[in-house]
This record gives structure tokens, C-alpha cells and sequence, in this order.
């Protein structure tokens, strides 16, 4: 058994992980960083693709760059506004006139291999591809013992374990949920990934009478589109034809848009769902991202959520550290729920907004479509959705 010890073992290496162990170095605090994971398994399943105004910040002013190499002002796209689409016409939403601020059209795979490279670069201890992670005695001075990439045994001995190990954690698991909170759906999303070129400047996010449909970016060269489909779906089972008449026909309207059509290079339905469980602190042990909370992706929220709770939560486990108070671990909770929840409502929102379900009346289609006109005819309105989607400020 080789033993070591450090002050923070994160579990759980992805970009929420990755920016904690990041963060906590830049206070002076060592981590060890954990994953089942290869780094090329990461890097290779897609995921989001939209950045916050302050996700942007965290990338680009804490060091993850080395200073006028920020990649993620050189390589991501600036969105100024979106489109809201229904009733076969597009309408703008422009976030800059609204509320000062746009999003970055930035994939989650390049955010994790910025940090992983970062966490490379300053040293940081990473252990990627590692078995039979399992968390002790998060109550008293807790343990973490895995099997190395190597096969041999190990155990890490620390202050603090951060469980940042995604939405099938086993670190939730060690915690006994006071409140679990869940909202299923009852349908999932339908992702692509094509090569040609782009369809429209920005994101276009549609309601039509057969559902959902989403047209977003990657390159010039690949683009990235989703549909609300059934969860159950057999994404081998619709052929580069079915999936392009599927899209074009839900976004196709009196305006004449279309989609320009390409081979699809993957396919995969993601899962949907609305889940919250508290408490998110359990003596040492303070869970964080997806591991403490899900949302539908619609709005793109979840990274942008990770990520503000790792700024939190880093900060707080500095001052603790630093006081050797463990009780100030408490405000984390505090201040992540509150962002949690707003996150919470935003997803569901947008979710419910734009997708329709098998059980919809005639009452629930022409309300939808009442509450988008409104939306998009209102200053109020469409500023209120600019605030949510460009991300509430820090606090
Ligand atoms: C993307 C994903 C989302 O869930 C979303 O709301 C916007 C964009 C994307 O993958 O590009």
C-alpha cells in the first residue's frame, strides 16, 4: 500500500475537479485530484458547449492561461444574443443591448483540456484511469484508497474531500440526503454532431409543433444539434437522412430557413432530468457539480453551475483551512443552493417553454406559444431571460 497525504483529495477529474484543484492551488493548498476516467475518454465525450460571462472570467483571470493566451478568446466564438423560434420565425434576443453581456460558445471538452493542461503545467498531482476508488471517514480525518493504473494499492490521507465525480457520484452516496429533490421529464434529447458548415450565426432554440430542436456551433467545419426526442430512442436506428428530415422540418418556417446538411458524425441521446440533493456538505466531505445537483440541459447551465460552485467552494475551504474552523465550511452550502436553485428554475423553464409532451391539450400549445410571444414582445421579459442565460453574478 503506498500512502500519502495532502490537504484536499478531489475526487473526480473533470472540468468541475480539474477548476477546484486549480483553485485551491492557487491559494496554496495541495490536492490530489482522482478518476476512473482516462484523460481521452474526457476529451472525447462531447458535452455543453456554452460558457457564462463569469465562467469566461474564471478560464481567463485566474491563471488557467498562460498571460495573451487565453484559448478561450482565441478559439471560442462570442455570442452576443440568441434566437427564440416559433411559429416558424425566428426572433432575437440580443443579451448585449439587454443586459450588457454575451456567452461563449465554447466546448466543454476544450474547457477540461485547458485545465488539465494548467494542472499539468503548475504540477498538480492527477490520477487518471484509477480503480476501486472508495472515501473513509469523511466524519474524522478522511482516507481515499484506490487501485493505481498500475494495479498496485493506494491511499491518500486528507483535511478535506471534494466529490466532484458527475451525476452517478459515489461520493453522494456517503451522504445522507435530508432532501432529494427530482423532477423526471418525459422525453430526452436527440445530439449530433455533422460536418458542414454553420446554419446561423448563433444559437437557435425552437419550439415546433413536433417538438424541440436546438442548432448550435462547434467550427467552421462540425456543427452541433439536438432534438427532443422519446428517452427511450435508439440513436442507431435513424439513418443521416431521417435525422436531417427531422430537423429541418421543426425548424422550418415562413422566413424559408434551413439547415445546411452533412454527414453526422455522433449521435447519442442525453438524458434528462431536474435533481437536487442537500445536504451538499457531510463533515469533510463537500460535494460539488453534477454530483450535488442536475439540470436539463436546456439554457446550458449545468458546467456553468460546476463552476460556479467550485469558485465558492474554494474560497470557503481556503478561509477554513486557513482559520482551522471547519464550521466555516457551511457557508458553502448557503451560497451554492441559492445559485442552485435559480439555475433550477431557469433549466426547468426553458425546458417547459419550448418542448412538447405527448400529454399536451390544445390549452397547454396555444399558453406556450402565448408565453413566447410575450417574452419576446416584452423588454421585461426577454431582459429577464438575457439575466438568467448570460449567468446571475457572483456572490
Ligand atoms: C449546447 C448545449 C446546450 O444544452 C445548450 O443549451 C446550448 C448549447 C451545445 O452543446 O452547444
Amino acid at each position: 500500500m503506498t500512502r500519502t497525504s495532502t490537504q484536499v483529495a478531489v475526487v473526480g477529474g473533470g472540468p468541475a475537479g480539474l477548476m477546484a484543484s486549480h483553485l485551491l492551488h492557487r491559494a496554496g493548498i495541495e490536492t490530489v485530484v482522482l478518476d476512473h476516467r482516462e484523460v481521452r475518454e474526457i476529451e472525447t465525450t462531447h458535452r455543453a458547449g456554452i460558457l457564462e460571462r463569469d465562467s469566461v472570467r474564471l478560464l481567463t483571470e485566474t491563471g488557467v492561461y498562460s498571460p495573451g493566451a487565453e484559448r478561450v478568446l482565441t478559439h471560442g466564438d462570442r455570442h452576443g444574443g440568441i434566437d427564440l423560434r416559433f411559429g416558424g420565425r425566428s426572433h432575437r434576443v440580443d443579451f448585449e443591448r439587454l443586459v450588457g453581456a454575451s456567452v461563449w460558445l465554447y466546448p466543454q471538452t476544450e474547457v477540461f483540456s485547458d485545465l488539465h493542461r494548467a494542472r499539468t503545467r503548475d504540477g498538480g498531482d492527477l490520477r487518471y484511469g484509477v480503480r476501486d476508488v472508495q472515501v473513509h471517514d469523511v466524519l474524522g480525518t478522511p482516507r481515499v484508497t484506490f487501485t493505481g493504473a498500475d494495479g498496485s494499492p493506494h491511499e491518500v490521507t486528507a483535511e478535506l474531500v471534494v466529490g466532484a465525480d458527475g451525476s452517478r457520484s459515489a461520493c453522494r452516496d456517503l451522504v445522507e440526503p435530508r432532501t432529494r429533490s427530482s423532477r423526471e421529464y418525459p422525453f430526452a434529447w436527440f445530439g449530433i454532431l455533422c460536418e458542414a458548415p454553420k446554419s446561423a450565426p448563433e444559437l437557435v432554440y425552437t419550439r415546433s409543433d413536433r417538438g424541440f430542436a436546438l442548432i448550435s456551433q462547434r467550427t467552421e467545419s462540425v456543427q452541433r444539434m439536438y432534438f427532443q426526442c422519446d428517452p427511450g430512442e435508439d440513436p442507431g436506428a435513424w439513418s443521416d437522412a431521417r435525422i436531417w428530415d427531422e430537423l429541418q422540418t421543426r425548424l422550418a418556417g415562413e422566413d424559408g430557413f434551413s439547415l445546411v446538411e452533412g454527414p453526422v458524425i455522433d449521435r447519442s441521446v442525453l438524458p434528462f432530468r431536474s435533481f437536487v440533493q442537500t445536504p451538499v456538505r457531510h463533515g469533510n466531505l463537500l460535494l460539488a457539480g453534477d454530483a450535488a445537483h442536475t439540470v436539463p440541459p436546456t439554457g446550458a447551465k449545468g458546467l456553468n453551475l460546476a463552476l460556479a460552485d467550485v469558485r465558492v467552494l474554494a474560497e470557503v475551504v481556503e478561509r477554513a483551512l486557513g482559520k482551522k474552523d471547519p464550521d466555516l465550511l457551511d457557508e458553502y452550502a448557503d451560497r451554492a443552493l441559492a445559485r442552485v436553485w435559480k439555475a433550477q428554475h431557469f433549466s426547468y423553464w426553458m425546458t417547459t417553454m419550448l418542448h412538447r409532451s405527448a400529454s399536451d391539450t390544445d390549452f397547454d400549445e396555444a399558453r406556450q406559444l402565448g408565453e413566447l410571444n410575450s417574452l419576446v414582445s416584452s423588454e421585461a421579459g426577454s431582459t429577464y431571460l438575457a439575466e438568467g442565460y448570460t449567468g446571475w453574478p457572483a456572490r
